[in-house]
């Protein structure tokens, strides 16, 4: 592929912003990537894993001269960081994002950017558990969806600079309204990592004669609740910031919570096997 960008900077360089440049730089779309994060420890190995071709001190001075910005840091410092940008960015700069949330970055964001540059949020639904430049990879988006959330001021141009990035780090590019995305991935993703915290706060702080059960855990258990090694800050940072479709979607599974509750509590044997029959219908139609 021919290059894209000639100079981007990737603020975060962490699992996101690590993996985007890996997949850029197999790509061949961008000639050369500077990377920018609070943890100098991190950037030196971005560094030195060849993650990013060099490194700056500060996110102003990694991003003058660039002609694109990706942030890819806790989504609540997404903001804050933009505005530390602004006086240094280029005419014409395109910033973008990989925050999980995007009616408050978006609009917050549009706000923010200088006359002449351009704001477009993204979301790449893509990720692990594992944080940090060394837990990238450059496959992380391939075959993904990448979801973009222009609004009628968007920049059309950028728009598209933005999703050809995208589609050549092998992601599935597709557009939606940001509050829409919100409400989507509070009930798949926000309320997922919130129940399996929960759950394993429950598991781990209950007493079973003295026991500790945890230490009886296996497959089941592991696997309902892999997410819930995921990092605290930034989950910390996506409840605060979807906090009312959050809140929805927790009303929600609670009421779904008790339903089932109710059936076992009145022995209701054709009652559960036709709840857990509905649930997993709906689970074996995505596999
Ligand atoms: N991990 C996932 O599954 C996933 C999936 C999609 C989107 N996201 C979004 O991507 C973004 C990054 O997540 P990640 O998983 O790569 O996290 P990460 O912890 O692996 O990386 C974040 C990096 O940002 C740095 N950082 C934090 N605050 C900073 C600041 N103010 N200035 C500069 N650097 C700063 C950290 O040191 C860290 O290296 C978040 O907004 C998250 O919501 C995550």
């Amino acid at each position: 592929m021919s290059v894209i960008i000639e100079r981007l900077a990737i603020v975060g360089v962490g699992l996101i912003g690590g993996s985007f440049a890996l997949a850029l730089r197999e790509a061949g779309v961008v000639r050369t990537i500077v990377g920018v994060d609070r943890d100098p420890a991190n950037l030196e190995q971005a560094l030195a894993l060849g993650v990013v071709d060099e490194i700056a001190a500060s996110a102003a001075q990694g991003v003058r001269g660039t002609q694109m910005v990706f942030l890819s840091v806790p989504v609540c410092s997404i903001p804050g960081v933009l505005q530390e940008i602004a006086p240094a960015l280029d005419p014409g700069c395109i910033v973008t994002d990989g925050g999980s949330v995007k009616a408050e970055i978006v609009a917050a964001c549009q706000q923010l950017m200088p006359t002449g540059c351009h704001f477009v949020g993204g979301h790449p639904i893509a990720g692990t558990e594992h944080s940090g430049a060394a837990a990238s990879f450059a496959t992380l988006f391939k075959g993904k969806r990448c979801i973009l959330t222009p609004t009628e001021t968007t920049d059309r141009q950028a728009l598209q600079a933005v999703s050809r990035l995208w589609q050549a780090a092998g992601a599935e590019v597709c557009s939606m309204e940001p509050g829409h995305h919100d409400r989507i991935f509070a009930e798949i993703s926000h309320l997922p990592h919130a129940v399996a915290y929960a759950l394993v706060h429950a598991v781990g702080t209950a007493d079973v004669e003295g026991e500790n059960v945890l230490s009886y855990t296996a497959g089941g258990f592991r696997d309902f609740t892999r997410i819930a090694s995921s990092d605290p800050a930034m989950w910390r940072d996506i409840a605060l910031m979807n906090r009312a479709a959050l809140l929805a979607s927790i009303d929600g599974f609670s009421a779904s919570l008790a339903e089932l509750r109710g059936r076992i509590d009145r022995g209701d044997g054709d009652g559960l096997a036709e709840f857990f029959t509905i649930a997993k219908q709906f689970r074996d139609g995505i596999l």
